[in-house]
């Protein structure tokens, strides 16, 4: 396979019409903007056809997208046949334009049934996982090579059982370990029934890394914090690839250590979302979250997210996924900024710690940006633009940004054949 060369998006962000715990979390007003709704998102749902049009535009060679389970399992254990259809159309569209399919199950999203019936702290989610993606497998077949069991289970953890900002909304570190054991075994179901219904196909997991540094380098507690940040948020999980045991703690939080020796033989790649570098300051209270602070001591002006630009976090984090000793995939790289400039900086910068990694031998595979389109950015609703192209929300017309170009022209470097210099490195 060819280095891949994509965007990303997931379901509720550019679909929404669904209903599911994130709809309910929105009429609860939990956003951070009042009134807000995903309603239809940027209106993929009845465009998708056109949008995929768009991706050999930018010559990408992959795609990577969600499935909704809301819309595939609407009861427990009752299956759609429309809406599995409707995944296996796309699936075959992005095979009639030559474009790899990238699935994604689990994307921060879950049926309203699912919490009623405890959520992850339930043994039986695990199970329950397993039927959802033989099903999803079975109707996406052979053609749905390379799959994301969970996007993100660590800030999903972090944010929904131990921050309280996200569904399900708990703020408790016990119940928190508890979600995430359940969560590494339905990852491990889901690995080994997908590698059985689809012979030779891989599985990972997506990441969301951080570049952790202490606020004050002079503060010995700050740099303690630090480190334990990055093994809480970094690198806890890698090693459970690595070793099969999970040491997951944050001072003054709690700690857990989990057993899942099955772990590690059902990860075939590492996949990495990096987006910046956050500093960790000792505030006298003890807990992980709320202690991540965005700086920008370079003066480059912070994302409209917030985030620091940081593209040497990227070399950092890269070299953090070697060690989980698989491929990696970058399965989600961005930027949120109305100012297309930024956005076509941060494409070469981070394109070029891209291609240093690659030369310096490290087993990358592929690099998505995320995202094809301006999106539904949870909490943040719709203000922050990630999109190569933007969308108009109004009409849902696409326009074709700038920078669509820059990702178009570092594309044909990275996937340019054998003989050009730059993807000897990429083949590596
Ligand atoms: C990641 C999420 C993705 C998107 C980007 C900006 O953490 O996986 O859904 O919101 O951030």
């Amino acid at each position: 396979m060819s280095f891949l060369w994509g965007v990303s998006t997931s379901s509720y962000q550019v679909e929404g019409a669904a209903e599911n715990d994130w709809t309910d979390w929105e009429r609860q007003e939990r956003l951070k903007v009042r009134g807000q709704r995903c309603g239809q998102a940027s209106g993929h749902r009845e465009r998708w056809r056109a949008d995929f049009a768009l991706l050999p535009s930018l010559g990408a060679n992959s795609y990577r997208f969600s499935v909704e389970r809301s819309a595939i399992e609407p009861e427990p254990g009752f299956f759609s046949e429309d809406a599995l259809r409707a995944e296996r159309d796309r699936v075959d569209s992005l095979g009639r334009l030559g474009i790899e399919p990238v699935v994604t199950l689990h994307h921060f999203t879950h049926p309203q049934w699912f919490w009623a019936r405890g959520g992850w702290e339930n043994p039986d989610s695990v199970a329950a996982f397993r039927r959802y993606a033989a099903v999803v497998a079975d109707a996406l077949g052979a053609r749905a090579r390379i799959w994301v069991t969970l996007n993100e289970p660590i800030v999903f953890l972090l944010g929904g059982y131990i921050g309280g900002l996200i569904p399900p909304g708990h703020r408790s570190f016990a119940a928190a370990a508890r979600a995430l054991e359940h969560l590494l075994r339905a990852h491990i179901e889901a690995a080994a029934v997908l590698k059985e219904r689809i012979p030779g196909c891989h599985v990972g997991i997506a990441h969301n890394m951080l570049d952790f540094a202490p606020d004050r380098r002079e503060s010995a507690l700050d740099r303690r914090l630090a480190r334990a940040g990055e093994r809480l948020y970094n690198l806890a999980l890698l090693e459970a690839m690595a070793t099969g045991r999970m040491d997951w703690s944050f001072p003054g939080e709690g700690r857990a250590r989990i057993e899942v020796p099955g772990f590690p033989a059902s990860n075939d790649f590492v996949g990495v979302n990096y987006y910046s570098r956050v500093h960790i300051r000792f505030r006298g209270v003890p807990g992980a979250v709320g202690q991540f602070l965005y700086r920008d001591p370079e003066s480059r002006g912070l994302t409209d997210t917030g985030w620091e630009i940081h593209p040497q976090g990227f070399d950092r984090v890269l070299r953090q996924a070697g060690e989980a000793g698989r491929p990696i995939l970058v399965t989600e790289n961005g930027i949120a900024t109305q100012n297309d400039g930024l956005r076509r900086d941060f494409l070469r910068e981070h394109a070029l710690v891209l291609a240093h990694r690659l030369e310096a031998g490290a087993p990358i595979r592929g690099y998505f940006y995320w995202s094809l389109i301006d999106n539904f950015e949870w909490l943040e609703g719709f203000r922050p633009r990630f999109g190569l192209f933007e969308v108009d929300y109004a009409t849902f017309a696409r326009r074709r940004r700038p920078s669509a170009d820059v990702f178009a022209e570092l594309g044909r470097r990275f996937t340019a054949p054998a003989s050009e210099e730059s993807s000897s490195a990429a083949r590596r």
